[in-house]
């Protein structure tokens, strides 16, 4: 890892000088409009899921977190959940705020979610009233924030009316303790629901949040239609599919990657005909001048109904190879079908 000196748990952050942004943070973003909203985000979005949590090195993320601010992401994508250990991606923030971030609030989009399991008992998880309403509570706590931009339901909840779910995101609206509300992980006949729900209480959902990268394209068929004709904004995650549409794996497994150190990225995954597969693409990069990384986030933002790419980092290197796709987003017919080509060869 191209990281700095790292210690992990509770920076001694009195004896660092507080961040100052950059004041060239907006010459070259690129912003697009969030489905019919008035909020633009970046097209590129920074994702605390890992690197972010009390096990990691805090001079690292921090610095991450700071290379993405100066070069114009706006937009830092959390959830209750995220560490490990849960909850610690928030407090992380939270510090990283107080230090001099947080003098930027306004020109933040800052997001957290609730859905999966974060405490014991039957109040943790899922989509009750209950649970969204302490979670997001937990969160502000924990990031020392007033509100948050956008709270996501996490992922639907089968046992949980929708209309008590949405029910509770209109109502944290109308707290004032979130702006925007979104969805993430419903599938299109679960959206078309809980958009006209949300309608109905006059609080429209703002984005759905939803995996798609070249490896999984399960949005295309049908969600992706939909939010466009709803004018709801799509915010793509694990837009490398978690590092596998980079470099990170074509000469082997290093130490201090995702698919070594952690379970949501499993070694059996990275087969040799995946391998074959990845090199192709590369191949492919290459012969546009970009990085493998660069080349899986231009291919998902040609479609001008995804409003943006949450990219997960674990050093600012990574980052800032992925900034650079701002400067070559455009594709030729030749290159999407020898993209395609590759996919399906590798089904
Ligand atoms: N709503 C949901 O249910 C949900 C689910 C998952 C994620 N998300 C959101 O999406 C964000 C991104 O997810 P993700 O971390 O899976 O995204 P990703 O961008 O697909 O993968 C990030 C990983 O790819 C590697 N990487 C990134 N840039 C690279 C580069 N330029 N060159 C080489 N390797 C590079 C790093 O792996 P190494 O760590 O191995 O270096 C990094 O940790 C999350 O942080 C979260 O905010 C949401």
């Amino acid at each position: 890892m191209d990281s700095v000196n790292c210690k992990v748990g509770t920076p001694n952050l009195h004896a660092a000088l507080p961040y100052v942004a950059s004041d060239h943070r907006y010459d070259n973003m690129i912003y697009r409009r969030c489905g019919k909203s008035g909020l633009l985000l970046p097209v590129i979005s920074l994702g605390l899921w890992h690197n972010f949590g009390s096990v990691d090195c805090f001079e690292n993320f921090e610095k991450i977190a700071y290379a993405a601010f100066d070069n114009g992401i706006t937009h830092f994508d959390l959830a209750n959940n995220y560490g490990p250990v849960p909850g610690s991606a928030e407090e992380n923030f939270g510090r990283i705020l107080k230090h001099g971030l947080g003098v930027y609030r306004d020109e933040m989009i800052i997001t957290t979610k609730a859905g999966y399991d974060m405490w014991p008992g039957p109040y943790g998880e899922w989509g009750s009233r209950k649970y969204l309403m302490a979670s997001l509570n937990q969160s502000l706590k924990r990031m020392g924030l007033d509100y948050v931009d956008i709270f996501y339901s996490h992922r639907p909840d089968p046992n949980t009316p929708l209309e008590e779910t949405m029910g509770a995101l209109a109502d944290i609206v109308r707290q004032g303790k979130a702006l925007y509300v979104g969805i993430s992980n419903y599938d299109a006949e679960q959206t078309e629901k809980a958009l006209a729900i949300l309608k109905e209480y006059k609080v429209p959902c703002l984005v759905h949040q939803a995996r798609y990268s070249m490896m999984d394209r399960w949005t295309e068929p049908a969600l992706l239609p939909l939010l466009k004709k709803e004018g709801v904004g799509m915010v793509a995650f694990s837009p490398l599919a978690q590092g596998l549409l980079t470099n990170r794996y074509l000469n082997g497994i290093p130490e201090d990657s995702r698919a070594a150190k952690n379970h949501f990225l499993q070694r059996s995954t990275i087969t040799p005909e995946l391998v074959a597969q990845i090199q192709q693409l590369n191949d492919i990069a290459q012969r546009r001048g970009q990085s493998l990384a660069e080349m899986a986030l231009a291919w998902i933002l040609k479609d001008e109904g995804v409003t943006s790419v949450i990219v997960g980092a674990s050093s600012v290197n990574q980052l800032m190879d992925s900034i650079k796709v701002i400067e070559h987003l455009e594709f030729s017919q030749e290159e999407l079908n020898d993209i395609d080509k590759v996919l399906k060869n590798n089904k």
